[in-house]
């Protein structure tokens, strides 16, 4: 029998990672097998995976020695990172380069990494059109990674950048589903004006990788974008009113009004959706939905994805909203 070629999947219990190990899985005879990296190997999700089939292995991104473990022998790695965990933009560039270091250390044959936009590219320090924050960065969990892929690239890494988008299933458990605002209509709340906003079902992140891995030839060097859909935040609020079967209209604010809601997050969230509204057309080019279905003909559209999960999104109340800011 063929051996397997073994990708070692960091965050293999989340939504990125566990997508992947899914995808591979679920693919009995594709000559690949997962190798799960997780913080706890005895956790419900961990043995779940065992269970489907997965070596699962303890290794932990800020502990380089584990990662160099958990690495050797395999062909492939997908490296993520954990930004809302800690909010530390300096804590994931040195994460990254944890797993830099132990690819290069294991000779692995093809990385992962899953990125985002350095938006200081685009948006300089000095540009006022947004603040700067923590001293040093426009959107903190965007420039961390795009900063991080440095790491990758001097090592000379045989690799893949792959650029995210938004997931849906923040209208799950990111607090962004639809509220019903002090009028008692129910609004889904974003800075993007009449912009379109790259969305993604986040386990097709993980099937996409798949793909990405098993053509390596064509991907290797290459930076790749990938979404499911591109959407205005009315065509979003239109979706989830016929999904729901209950009015939800889209509430679109100013981005200072976005980054003043107060909660963790919300002036880096903020400042990324005034990124994405003011770059359209570079951050939907680069994650083009042709492109994406080619590598994943599976690739949920926000219908199809609402049809699977509109039941578990929670319908909260939150009053701060104003509507037509
Ligand atoms: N939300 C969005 O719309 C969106 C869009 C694009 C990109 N992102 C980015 O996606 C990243 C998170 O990926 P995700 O959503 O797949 O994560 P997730 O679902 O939150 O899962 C993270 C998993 O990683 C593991 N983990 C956490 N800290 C770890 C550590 N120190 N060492 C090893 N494993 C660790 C945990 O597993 P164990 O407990 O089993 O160790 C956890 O199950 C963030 O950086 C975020 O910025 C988010």
């Amino acid at each position: 029998m063929e051996k397997k070629r073994i990708i070692a999947v960091v965050g293999a219990t989340g939504a990125q990672g566990s997508g992947l190990c899914r995808a591979i899985l679920n693919d009995r005879d594709g000559g690949y097998g997962v190798r799960a990296l997780t913080r706890n190997t005895e956790s419900a999700k961990a043995k779940e995976l065992a269970k489907m089939g997965a070596e699962v292995v303890r290794a932990d991104v800020d502990d380089v020695e584990s990662l160099k473990n958990a690495f050797q022998g395999a062909y492939g790695a997908f490296c993520v990172t954990f930004f809302w965990d800690h909010f530390s933009p300096e804590k994931e560039v040195a994460e990254a380069k944890n797993m830099a270091v132990a690819a290069k250390h294991a000779g692995i044959g093809h990385v992962i990494w899953s990125t985002l936009e350095d938006t200081r590219n685009w948006i300089p320090l000095s540009d006022n059109r947004m603040p700067t924050l923590s001293g040093k960065y426009k959107v903190p969990h965007f420039d961390g990674k795009g900063e991080a892929n440095r790491a990758f690239s001097e090592l000379g890494l045989p690799r893949t950048f792959l650029l995210t988008s938004y997931y849906w299933e923040n209208l799950i458990y990111f607090g962004m589903g639809p509220k019903k605002a002090a009028d008692g209509k129910l609004y889904i709340t974003m800075p993007m004006g009449d912009k379109k906003l790259p969305g993604i079902a986040s386990g097709d992140i993980g099937k996409c990788a798949y793909a990405i891995f098993r053509n390596g030839r064509e991907f290797i060097g290459k930076i790749v974008g990938i979404a499911g859909d591109h959407l205005t935040g009315y065509q979003m609020a239109a979706a989830l009113t016929k999904a729901l079967g209950k009015e939800v209209l889209y509430n679109d604010v100013f981005p200072d009004s976005y980054r003043a809601l107060g909660f963790p997050g919300a002036e880096d969230l903020g400042n990324m959706f005034q990124f994405k509204h003011d770059f359209e057309d570079y951050f939907c080019g680069v994650r083009s939905l042709d492109f994406s279905r080619s590598i994943n003909p599976s690739m949920h559209t926000f219908e199809s994805w609402l049809a699977e999960n509109k039941d578990r999104i929670p319908l909260e109340e939150d009053v701060r909203l104003v509507s037509g800011e």
